[in-house]
């Protein structure tokens, strides 16, 4: 039989195959890890901002509760972002000249809000409302982390289907009285009674695992 390839080249054909078949490996190993890893769902990075916000400052150390600044997230399907002129309640007479702050006075003399980068973000295809979960008792900390320890913003949670699922088909242990929903540490087992108030609420208000799995709810 009359040689086709060199010996050369057939051990570079055998290397070729090898490295190719390593590589299909290689890449389903990854790509198994990359669903659920940080670098897919964004947990803990942050952005940069236009201005250095600092949840840690305005919430651990000065006391703001959310709905100062999200003020519809009690109302509406998004918790939405302050105004410039909530941020100059305040630093109109704080901080006045800190270049820091410099877009933030740009912002109120040229009427242009203050684009944030986004954090928390679900694809559009996704129906989310704030108003229910918070009416519900089911607190920021739970979706959002411990923003009173954020020097900048960043996600806590993966938002994958998942993730909403897990809750979604037994919320009762995240309960708690819906006027405690912004305090981050909020502990029910620190509390005489309160142990048992989430899964004693979920089966006052009726709330139904199954309907709550309902592909419907979120795909609209
Ligand atoms: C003094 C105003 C202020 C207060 C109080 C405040 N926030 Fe914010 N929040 C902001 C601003 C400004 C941004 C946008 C910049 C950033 O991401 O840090 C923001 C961003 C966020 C984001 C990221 C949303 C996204 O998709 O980018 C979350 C989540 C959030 N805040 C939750 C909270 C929670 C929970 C509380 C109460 C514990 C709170 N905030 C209190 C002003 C505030
Ligand atoms: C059940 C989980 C959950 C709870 C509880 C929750 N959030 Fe969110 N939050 C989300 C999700 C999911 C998004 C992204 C929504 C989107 O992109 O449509 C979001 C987005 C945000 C944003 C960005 C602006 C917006 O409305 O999209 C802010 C600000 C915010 N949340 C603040 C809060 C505050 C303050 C509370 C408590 C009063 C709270 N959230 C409670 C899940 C939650
Ligand atoms: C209720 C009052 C209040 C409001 C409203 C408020 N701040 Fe502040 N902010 C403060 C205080 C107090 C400090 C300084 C605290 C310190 O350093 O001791 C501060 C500090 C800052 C700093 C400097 C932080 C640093 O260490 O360099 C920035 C930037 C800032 N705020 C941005 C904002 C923005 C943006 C908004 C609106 C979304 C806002 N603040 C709303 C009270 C407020
Ligand atoms: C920690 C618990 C928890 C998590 C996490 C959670 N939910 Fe919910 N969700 C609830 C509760 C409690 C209700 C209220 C159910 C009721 O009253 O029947 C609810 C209700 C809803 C509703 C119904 C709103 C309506 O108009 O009836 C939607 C839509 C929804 N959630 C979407 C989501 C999505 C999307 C996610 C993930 C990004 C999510 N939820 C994560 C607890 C949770
Ligand atoms: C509680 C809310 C919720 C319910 C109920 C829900 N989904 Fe989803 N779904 C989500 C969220 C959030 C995402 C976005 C996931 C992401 O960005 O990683 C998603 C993503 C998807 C996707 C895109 C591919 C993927 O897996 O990321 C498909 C397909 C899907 N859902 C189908 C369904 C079907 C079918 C049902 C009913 C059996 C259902 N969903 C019920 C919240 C929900």
């Amino acid at each position: 039989m009359p040689q086709i390839f060199t010996a050369s080249a057939d051990t570079w054909l055998r290397a070729g195959v090898l490295l190719a078949a390593m590589g299909v490996l290689v890449t389903g190993l990854l790509w198994d890890g990359a669903i659920g890893s940080s670098y897919i769902t964004a947990v803990g990075w942050v952005r940069d901002q236009p201005v250095p916000f600092s949840h840690k400052h305005h919430v651990g150390d000065v006391g703001i509760d959310c709905r100062y600044c999200h003020t519809t997230v009690e109302t509406g399907p998004h918790a939405g972002f302050p105004a410039t002129h909530t941020c100059m309640t305040c630093h109109s007479q704080l901080w006045t000249s800190a270049p820091a702050l410099a877009p933030v006075r740009d912002s109120l003399a040229t009427g242009t809000p203050i684009r944030w980068q986004r954090v928390a973000r679900l694809p559009d295809y996704v129906y989310f409302n704030h108003s229910i979960h918070v009416a519900r008792g089911v607190p920021c900390v739970t979706c959002h982390g411990r923003v009173d320890q954020m020097p900048l913003m960043m996600r806590a949670q993966p938002f994958q289907m998942r993730w909403c699922l897990d809750c979604h088909r037994d919320p009762g242990p995240h309960l708690r009285p819906p006027d405690q929903v912004t305090r981050m540490d909020w502990r029910a087992w620190d509390r005489e009674g309160h142990a048992d108030y989430g899964p004693h609420q979920a089966a006052l208000l009726g709330i139904k695992p199954e309907r709550m799995t309902d592909c419907t709810l979120c795909h609209r």
